[in-house]
């Protein structure tokens, strides 16, 4: 019998809750998938030909325009990829060689299927600032506000980023921003390292064409990947460290603690002041040897 008693409602809200809490606030499909249905079906087989075709995302269909993923890319249920191997990180690399400007980096990047975030997201998160500063921030992914607007670190903690950077005398028109995974991974969830492996290239390039005098990375994840390290970003911060871009350009970095980290922990946010004092006395010698802009 499928009746619902008033018992049974405060469950279903409770895990609902408990869904929210976990990050998990964005449906996949519109249709509710029933997996234990689907794990009971007779023939295997039959049931894994069904499955795309029932749930694939509208967006998850190579379009016309698209250059065609690799065949062993095939968004799957759950928002993976069939056989993780090294194809998406060569297809990656070759995509962002390619990009001569910044635009053309977008373009290409919005035209890679290979990443299975990107089936999942609702918008591309490209940069946002400008290109031309001196000065450029990396984070680690966009959140849920970050994936609606299209623009990186605009929610709580992009907030908290804008009244750091006024501390020291910048805005969104004299800094340049970005994320190593530019797109949102499903309920906030830590990209796997193979995502940001795929994802790399794209960020490298990104860096290399701004080519800013000075980077700063906010967070372990972000540092973890520019600074090729394995070092907590405990210990990384508060010291130069140095980028060094696929052609070999020497670019010096500070690494910091994500804005977000901040949020949950106030008391580090001393931290992450020193650090801007020290970004800030970094640029004001450059400044004396050369205008910035
Ligand atoms: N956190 C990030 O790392 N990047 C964003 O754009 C927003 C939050």
């Amino acid at each position: 019998m499928n009746i619902r008693t008033e018992t049974e409602t405060p469950g279903l809200r409770e895990l609902l809750a408990f869904y929210a809490e976990a990050g998990v606030d964005a449906a996949l499909v519109d249709e509710p998938i029933n997996h234990l249905a689907a794990r009971s079906a007779v023939d295997p087989q039959e049931a894994v030909a069904q499955r795309p075709a029932a749930i694939e995302p509208e967006r998850a269909r190579p379009t016309a325009a698209a250059p065609a993923a690799p065949r062993n890319n095939q968004f799957q249920p759950g928002g993976t990829v069939a056989v993780p191997d090294e194809a998406q990180i060569a297809l990656a690399r070759q995509r962002a060689a390619t990009a001569a400007t910044l635009d053309e980096l977008r373009d290409q990047m919005a035209a890679f299927d290979g990443c299975n975030l990107k089936f999942t997201a609702k918008n591309l998160v490209f940069a946002d600032g400008n290109p031309e500063a001196d000065i450029m921030l990396v984070g680690e992914a966009p959140g849920r506000d970050e994936d609606l607007e299209g623009l990186p670190f605009v929610g709580r903690s992009g907030q908290l980023l804008d009244r750091i950077l006024a501390a020291i005398g910048l805005d969104r028109g004299s800094v340049y921003i970005a994320n190593v995974i530019p797109w949102r991974p499903p309920g906030n969830r830590t990209p796997t390292p193979h995502e940001t492996e795929i994802c790399r290239p794209f960020i490298e390039r990104q860096i290399e064409l701004a080519n800013p005098r000075v980077l700063v990375t906010l967070g372990g994840p972000s540092a973890k990947t520019l600074l090729n390290t394995t070092e907590g970003v405990m210990r990384l911060r508060g010291n130069w460290k140095t980028h060094v871009t696929s052609s070999g350009i020497s670019i010096p970095a500070m690494p910091t603690l994500h804005p977000a980290y901040l949020l949950r922990n106030p008391a580090h946010k001393k931290f992450a002041w020193r650090d801007f004092l020290e970004i800030k006395v970094r640029l004001d010698q450059l400044r004396e040897q050369a205008p910035l802009s």
